[in-house]
């Protein structure tokens, strides 16, 4: 019963397979391994775009980090949500590899970013000419920070006011296959042809063991990406290991269905936790996340009774009247079984 992270759960057994095959004989280093020629097929295919250039890389910040950096000058701002992943949790990463951008931070109800918020902060940065960071991209999470999803029309929304102002975007897709599934847009209509320019493309937190694809769509942005992710240390001489990763991940549609198990978990869950008195949704469920709030007895049966899961925010008491609601963070990965989800209901409910 770990509900703190869909990192918690273990690599599949199609990914696991795929790298023990992989492991035979030679293969040519730094990504001329024959998978990785089948691995940019693969996503062009996906993704209908036969242009696009796929480089892998083994964490979703030094894809993300990456991606910026080739998207906007040291001088420019990335607008991004307030609560996206590369504001709060990369350790300056995306302004370490940019060499200095600044993140401008844009607001929206359940991580999501509207497009008259967007508008404002692009339209309030760069206008004091020399003084002012100038205005450098737009950084999109989907699925985002707090389990929610961007419809492929709301993703053109944002896009369409980053191409106002002549910027281009990033989508942190780190969940994307969750925020995929959740919706009937095509991969394509997700992506470049609602206005993505690079796609951090996740591929670990969805069954992987540790690879995530870096999508550019423009061809004209690959060669600066290939130097700086050679630069950045993220080139890998053993990179047949991430070919292999991608190529089972994205063979025979494995990579949709783990999305769709984790995503109708979640839904499991989320409505389970919802039933209970006294418990609301802190967010929408629309993705593998679960942000809740319930009673503290709740919490207390459930920690005791061995889940794993973290109150969000953290520094909530655990001491205090049983009644007292408290907010939690619980995520439902691939690994995640219809037990070990009515088991924590049951503990929560403390009558099952
Ligand atoms: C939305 C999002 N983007 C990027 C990342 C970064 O991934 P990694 O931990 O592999 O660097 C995470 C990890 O939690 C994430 O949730």
């Amino acid at each position: 019963m770990n509900f703190a992270s869909d990192n918690t759960s273990a690599a599949t057994p199609e990914i696991m397979a795929a790298i023990t095959a992989a492991n035979e004989g030679a293969a040519m280093p730094y990504g001329k391994d024959p998978a990785m020629d089948r691995v940019r097929a693969k996503v062009r295919e996906i993704f209908e775009a036969p242009e696009a250039e796929v480089y892998l890389v083994a964490t979703g910040t030094a894809a993300n980090a990456l991606a910026c950096a080739i998207l906007t000058d040291p001088w420019g701002a990335i607008f991004c949500h307030r609560n996206a992943h590369i504001e709060e949790d990369e350790c300056g990463a995306p302004e370490f590899y940019t060499g200095g951008s600044k993140l401008v931070l844009v607001e929206g109800a359940h991580a999501r970013m509207t497009p008259d918020a967007l508008r404002r902060a692009i339209a309030f940065t760069g206008r004091s000419g020399v003084h002012n960071v100038q205005r450098g991209m737009v950084s999109i999470t989907n699925a985002t920070e707090h389990g929610t999803v961007y419809s492929a029309a709301e993703v053109a929304a944002l896009a369409a006011v980053a191409k106002g102002y002549g910027l281009p975007v990033h989508m942190d897709g780190a969940r994307f296959t969750n925020a995929l599934v959740a919706g009937n847009a095509s991969p394509a209509e997700m992506t470049w042809r609602a206005g993505v320019d690079v796609l951090s493309f996740g591929g670990t937190k969805n069954g992987c063991m540790g690879v995530e694809a870096v999508v550019i769509f423009d061809p004209k942005r690959a060669w600066e990406f290939e130097l700086r992710r050679k630069r950045g240390g993220h080139l890998f001489s053993k990179h047949r290991f991430l070919s292999a990763q991608m190529e089972a991940y994205l063979a025979e549609g494995l990579w949709l269905r783990l999305a769709r198990h984790a995503n109708a978990m979640a839904a499991r869950l989320s409505q389970g936790i919802a039933a209970l008195p006294g418990a609301a949704l802190d967010h929408p469920t629309e993705a593998n996340a679960v942000f809740a709030r319930f009673a503290r007895a709740g919490h207390r049966r459930a920690f005791d009774g061995g889940a794993t899961y973290y109150l969000w925010p953290f520094d909530q008491p655990m001491d205090g009247p049983d009644e007292d609601p408290l907010s939690a963070r619980l995520v439902a990965s691939w690994s995640t079984t219809e037990a070990d989800v009515d088991a924590l209901l049951g503990l929560i409910r403390g009558r099952d």
